[in-house]
């Protein structure tokens, strides 16, 4: 899968996605990110990117040319008629694990990242099939946003978790948490990992985690858990 940012700031994402099983991800080939610098695209001779809104109002906004071009150019170099393109905004749909399994279907995925007040909501009606949201607050641009969905897409490509279980595991608990879990120590600052754990016995250690799962989603996400319940 190839995920291309549009972005004034193509180091943050670079430098992000190079570590941790996205990196591996990279290297073995299962995603490739192409960072796009949307300056390089500005047809003015000082490279400007942002311009004063009409109306008057705080602060700058990004013109539609720059970002215009730099995703002609990648849509050219991709091929393909209206790849699925991303604007992340605070005003967009809400980001969760549904949105990044029907995302992980593509090919090739075009992310534009926002700075300064906004962007010209001409080019993004032009270019954009969808808006997303990673939560409700305000970053300072939309870098660590598209990082949050290259990441939740990639550990779901085949092969990339290596385990295909912990997929497995999770798509069939639907909406639950995960249980607490426990590694080495046995016995830590006087705390002791619960004794089923270490009992041998495989159908009631899936039993415990089952019920530690249902009663921390009770506690912590009523909301999941009312999901939860309703498909049982
Ligand atoms: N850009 C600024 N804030 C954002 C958010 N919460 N989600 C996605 N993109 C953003």
């Amino acid at each position: 899968m190839r995920f291309h940012v549009l972005t004034l700031f193509p180091e943050m994402i670079d430098e992000a996605v190079t570590k941790s099983i996205t990196g591996r991800a990279v290297t073995s080939g299962f995603i490739k990110v192409n960072t796009v610098n949307i300056r390089d695209h500005s047809a003015c001779k000082h490279k400007k990117t942002d311009d004063y809104p009409y109306g008057g109002g705080a602060g700058m906004l990004m013109t539609a040319q720059p970002i215009y071009d730099a995703y002609m150019a990648i849509k050219e170099q991709i091929g393909t008629k209206k790849p699925r393109t991303i604007y992340l905004t605070p005003q967009g749909k809400l980001f969760d694990q549904k949105v990044a399994t029907s995302l992980a279907a593509e090919d090739d995925l075009i992310l534009l990242c926002g700075h300064y007040e906004g962007v010209d909501e001409r080019v993004i009606e032009e270019i954009t099939t969808d808006q997303i949201s990673i939560g409700d607050y305000v970053l300072t641009g939309g870098e660590l946003a598209a990082l949050v969905v290259i990441d939740a897409v990639t550990r779901l490509l085949p092969g990339v978790l290596g385990n295909a279980e912990s997929i497995e595991a999770e798509s069939l608990s639907g909406f639950l948490l995960e249980q607490p879990q426990y590694t080495r120590p046995r016995s830590w600052q006087g705390k002791d990992v619960p004794e089923i754990l270490l009992s041998g016995d495989h159908a009631k250690i899936i039993a415990w985690q089952k019920n530690e799962a249902i009663k921390r989603t009770k506690a912590r996400r009523p909301d999941l858990y009312e999901k939860w319940k309703n498909l049982q």
